[in-house]
């Protein structure tokens, strides 16, 4: 599954070496940026001009902060390529004035135009951090997280005080204005996700479901997530 997200994003960069990027954090890409890793030091695929828009972080925490999401992108990805740290964007978490920075990140996102965007699923259907309910029109926004989602990000974090109530994302719209998404979806604990997924239905309390209204996505699943997928006769496997 990370071998082949990996392969969309290294065909992109070597189809348009300027290419923006949008990335995404959690467990279910590390092993995708492994492999990008992997490819750069074999294959010196060159990163040098492409910039990279990340989906979200965590409201209240530093660059530096272990738990941020720049700080996980350092370190899975950034320094072990050859990409420029100006070229790698990710929303300020510590902003003074957070409407302010959601209103600059949005602005960065349309002068740059994402290419191709990878995304992971939360178990509730959230995509960034766009929590079930949210208007299917939203930009980059500030969220209150949902206790589910930070229960599940709570490994991260030494308990689940400590993991933020908030976070600035993308919004729903900002993500489908991406030319093409990558969906990766990892685990049993996704497959009912999936499921609701692969349903067709669109609901805005199944954030995910918004990516049908757009032309070009693609799902890349392991077979634990796609334990309850009674239609799997129109899904490509590899
Ligand atoms: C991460 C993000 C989230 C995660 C989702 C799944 O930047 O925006 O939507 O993709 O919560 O997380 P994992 O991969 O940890 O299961």
């Amino acid at each position: 599954m990370s071998h082949l997200a990996a392969k969309f994003l290294i065909k992109q960069v070597l189809h348009k070496p300027s290419s923006v990027l949008g990335l995404a954090t959690g467990s279910t890409p590390t092993g995708t940026y492994e492999n990008v890793i992997e490819d750069h030091r074999k294959n010196q695929t060159s990163y040098e001009q492409v910039q990279t828009v990340n989906l979200d972080e965590y409201v209240g925490l530093t660059p530096t902060d272990p738990t941020s999401y720049r700080y996980f992108m350092e370190n899975n990805l950034f320094q072990h390529i050859d990409i420029k740290a100006k070229n790698t964007h990710i929303p300020n978490g510590k902003a003074n004035d957070l409407q302010a920075e959601c209103s600059r990140y949005e602005q960065l996102l349309r002068e740059l135009g994402v290419d191709i965007q990878l995304l992971g699923i939360g178990r509730n259907g959230h995509i960034g951090f766009n929590e079930p309910g949210t208007s299917f029109q939203t930009k980059t926004h500030v969220i209150e997280l949902a206790e589910s989602t930070r229960k599940a990000n709570a490994r991260f974090f030494d308990s689940l005080e400590q993991v933020p109530n908030s976070a600035i994302t993308m919004g729903i719209d900002s993500i489908l204005q991406s030319k093409e998404i990558i969906l990766l979806a990892s685990g049993k604990n996704k497959a009912n996700a999936i499921k609701q997924l692969a349903s067709e239905q669109i609901d805005k309390f199944f954030p995910a479901s918004a990516l049908h209204q757009h032309p070009n996505v693609t799902v890349i699943a392991d077979r634990e997530a796609l334990t309850f997928c009674d239609n799997t006769e129109k899904l490509q496997t590899v």
